[in-house]
């Protein structure tokens, strides 16, 4: 397995692998890797000859206060998960590889980047689209993974490779979930035992609004939001940033519960905020 920690580096080799023929996966990480960054690796490697990891933490997309210089980090583990699966290559650039003195041009998202995360994370997509096109550029895959549990994410960088012509196809793979249903994230670290039990009731509000949507009894949008709202509330620890009803594809409102809707969510638990979501298809 190549460690590769330069951009030239990393383009070299995905040149040599290109050259041969062989297809590349990239699954771009910040590290601290669970079993939902398994799952898109190990789904990379069944789809694509090659598969690149990439782990860097990704400053500018951290806003003022928050928690980039707390993210967890876990080199060993990391280097010893990857090490069970037919990885070629784990990406590791520093900071200043990726952004180095004077770095001054970014991706501006617009409109999808300032709506839900966007909203209370100003700049935040854009430091996502900003650095997911640097490691584009550095490895240049044919496809590329990312997980539902950042759905906003996802669409984000699923209109950026469409309007700035990338040749790389966007491969969304399923929310891994702990046996209790809390969605996996790095940042679940960040909890204490207290926090950590009320952390299941995103999972149970989103299975509650699924339910009351399937019913076929709610009939209207702000109906379903507040009592999910209610239901959320019902939790001291909980403090609800937004409860959303989207089109999991445009991320556009939805003002019907028919066809197929996103229910989203994200709250904060103590110091820790956490979001999740699940896609329902009601005819
Ligand atoms: P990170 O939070 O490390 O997540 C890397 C990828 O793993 C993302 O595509 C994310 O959606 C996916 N993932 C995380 N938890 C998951 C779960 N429980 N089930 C399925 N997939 C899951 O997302 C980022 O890093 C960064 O923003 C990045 C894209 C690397 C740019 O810096």
């Amino acid at each position: 397995m190549h460690v590769i920690k330069t951009v030239k580096a990393m383009q070299a080799l995905s040149r040599t692998f290109r050259s041969s023929g062989r297809t590349i996966g990239f699954v771009p990480t910040m590290g601290s890797l669970h079993e939902g960054h398994m799952s898109l690796l190990r789904r990379s490697t069944e789809e694509n000859d090659v598969t690149i990891v990439s782990i860097f933490i990704n400053p500018t997309q951290f806003g003022p206060g928050e928690d980039f210089n707390r993210y967890p980090k876990d080199h060993k583990g990391d280097m010893e998960k990857i090490s069970t699966l037919p990885v070629e290559a784990v990406f590791l650039p520093d900071v200043s590889e990726m952004y180095p003195k004077g770095f001054s041009t970014f991706i501006y998202v617009g409109g999808i980047g300032n709506i839900l995360c966007g909203a209370s994370r100003p700049d935040h997509f854009n430091g996502v689209a900003t650095i997911v096109t640097k490691l584009f550029n550095s490895v240049a895959p044919d496809r590329a993974y990312f997980g539902q549990k950042d759905l906003q994410q996802a669409v984000v960088i699923k209109k950026l490779v469409q309007e700035l012509n990338f040749d790389t196809e966007i491969v969304l793979c399923p929310i891994v979930r702990e046996s209790d249903g809390l969605a996996m994230s790095s940042r679940n670290s960040y909890l204490s035992d207290e926090e950590r039990k009320s952390a299941i009731i995103l999972n149970k509000a989103l299975q509650y609004g699924k339910a009351l949507i399937m019913s076929g009894k709610e009939g209207d949008i702000s109906s379903v939001k507040g009592k999910i709202a209610a239901f959320l509330a019902s939790d001291p620890l909980v403090r609800i940033d937004y409860i959303e009803l989207v089109h999991p594809e445009s991320l556009e409102q939805v003002d019907t519960i028919n066809g197929t809707v996103a229910i989203c969510l994200a709250v904060n638990i103590g110091k820790t905020r956490l979001i999740d979501n699940t896609i329902i298809n009601n005819g």
